[in-house]
C-alpha cells in the first residue's frame, strides 16, 4: 500500500493565508520564522471544521468528554502513556494554560527556573505573571547540546517555585532522556518544586528517537508535574485556539479545581473539536507530515554542507525548526537583520532564545524543498 503524503501548498496560495506567518513581512520576504507547517491540513481536521461551518454551530465551547478520552487513546497508542480522561482538562492555549497555572501556583516575585536557549514567549510568561526568571542554560557539548543537572539542582537548592520544561525542546529539537527527567523529577520533590512540561512539539517526534512524557516516568513525577500540550502544533492548526492540561495526582487535580472556569470557555469550539479528530482520526497525516519533515531535516543538511557549509546544523530529533550557528559568516550583530534587510529572507533571531545565542537563527524548514533552496540563496546573497 502507497504511504499517505503531506505535501506542501504552493508558494503563490501561501501568500494569499492571513496567518501571522504570511502577514507579519513585506510581500518580497520570504517567511520562515513562525512555527506554522506550509501544509495542507488533516482531512478529517477540514471535514468536522466544513461540517460545524456549514452547520453554523460556532458557539461557545461546553462539555467536551471526548477531549480526555481521545487524547488518553492517543497517549497510550503512540507512547505507552496511561492516563485517566477525566484528569485532562481543556485550556485556551497553551500559552494561557502556563499563565494561569503560574498565576496559581506563584506570588509576583516567586522564582521560576527555565533553561536557554528556549521558545520567546516562556519569557513572556514569566514576564506576564510578574514571577523572577532563574536561567539555568543548556551547555554546549561537542556532542551538542546538554541540560545542567547539577546548575539545576542549585538552583532549586536557592528556593525555585516552578520549574517550566520545554519537552521536546524548542529550538534545540532535542527530546529527553528519561534518566533525565527522573533526575528532574526526583529534584523537584525533593525541594518542593512544580514541574511544568510544555509538550506541545511531542508529536512531531522522529522515529530515531522515543518522546517521554513527564508524566509517564513514574509516582514521584506525577507528584510534582502538570503537563499542557496541545494538537495544534502536531496538526498545524494554532489559530483553532485550544490545548490541555493533564494531571495525575490528586494534589495537583484538586489545584486544577483552582483554576479559572474561563480557561475552558475561551478555548474555541471549533480548536477543541478539531482536537479530538486529531487525537482520533490524525495518525495517518501526522506520519504523512512527518515523512515530509523527515526529508526536509536532511534535505536542509545536504543543500547547507555543499553551499554554506560554514553553518553549524544539528539535525533535530523532533519537530521542524533548525537552530543555526551563523557565527561564522560574520552577519554583523544582528544576522536576522542582515538577512531580513539584504536577503529579504525572515528568520527567528536568536536572542528572542537566549541572550548568548545573538549569533543563531531558528529557520522552519516545514516548507516545500523550492522554499528551502531558495531561503538558502537567499542566505548566500548575504555572504
Ligand atoms: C514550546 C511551545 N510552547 C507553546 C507554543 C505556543 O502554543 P499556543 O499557541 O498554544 O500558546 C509554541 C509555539 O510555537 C511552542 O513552540
Amino acid at each position: 500500500m502507497s504511504q499517505y503524503e503531506v505535501k506542501p501548498i504552493s508558494l503563490a496560495q501561501l501568500r494569499t493565508h492571513k496567518s501571522s506567518k504570511w502577514r507579519d513581512y513585506d510581500p518580497d520576504v520570504l517567511p520562515l520564522p513562525v512555527a506554522e507547517m506550509d501544509f495542507p491540513i488533516a482531512d478529517p481536521i477540514r471535514d468536522l471544521l466544513l461540517e460545524m461551518v456549514s452547520n453554523s454551530d460556532l458557539g461557545y465551547l461546553g462539555p467536551i468528554p471526548e477531549l480526555g478520552i481521545s487524547f488518553a487513546l492517543f497517549a497510550q497508542q503512540r507512547w505507552g502513556w496511561v492516563l485517566d480522561p477525566l484528569e485532562v482538562y481543556a485550556s485556551t492555549d497553551v500559552g494561557v494554560g502556563i499563565v494561569e497555572i503560574l498565576r496559581l501556583l506563584t506570588q509576583p516575585g516567586d522564582r521560576v527556573l527555565l533553561s536557554s536557549p528556549i521558545y520567546h514567549n516562556f519569557y513572556t510568561w514569566v514576564k506576564e505573571t510578574k514571577v523572577e526568571k532563574v536561567d539555568v542554560p543548556f551547555l554546549e557539548t561537542s556532542e551538542g547540546w546538554a541540560i545542567d543537572v547539577a546548575g539545576i539542582e542549585a538552583a532549586y537548592k536557592t528556593g525555585i517555585k516552578v520549574h517550566l520544561l520545554c519537552n521536546p525542546h524548542n529550538p534545540l529539537g532535542r527530546v529527553y532522556a528519561r534518566e533525565e527527567l527522573l533526575a528532574i523529577a526526583n529534584l523537584a520533590q525533593e525541594h518542593g518544586v512544580v514541574v511544568i512540561s510544555d509538550e506541545i512539539h511531542a508529536p512531531l517526534t522522529f522515529s530515531e528517537s522515543t518522546f517521554i512524557p513527564f508524566l509517564s516516568i513514574g509516582d514521584t513525577a506525577q507528584s510534582v508535574g502538570i503537563t499542557v500540550t496541545a494538537a495544534s502544533k502536531g496538526w498545524n492548526i494554532p489559530g483553532l485556539k485550544a490545548a490541555i492540561i493533564v494531571t495525575q495526582n490528586p494534589a495537583m487535580a484538586a489545584l486544577m479545581r483552582d483554576l479559572p472556569t474561563a480557561l475552558h470557555y475561551r478555548a474555541s469550539i471549533l480548536g477543541g473539536f478539531a482536537t479530538v479528530v486529531a487525537y482520533e482520526k490524525g495518525t495517518q497525516w501526522l506520519d504523512g507530515a512527518l515523512r515530509t519533515l523527515d526529508s526536509n531535516r536532511f534535505f536542509l543538511k545536504r543543500l547547507l554542507e555543499e553551499q554554506i557549509p560554514e553553518i553549524v546544523y544539528h539535525v533535530p530529533n523532533c519537530s521542524y525548526l533548525a537552530w543555526l550557528d551563523l557565527s561564522a559568516l560574520k552577519l554583523g550583530d544582528n544576522p536576522s537583520r542582515t538577512l531580513l534587510e539584504r536577503g529579504r529572507l525572515a528568520l527567528s533571531p536568536g536572542e528572542s532564545f537566549s541572550p548568548n545565542t545573538p549569533q543563531y537563527v531558528r529557520f522552519n524548514f516545514a516548507a516545500s524543498e523550492e522554499v528551502l533552496i531558495e531561503a538558502v540563496q537567499r542566505i548566500r546573497r548575504c555572504l
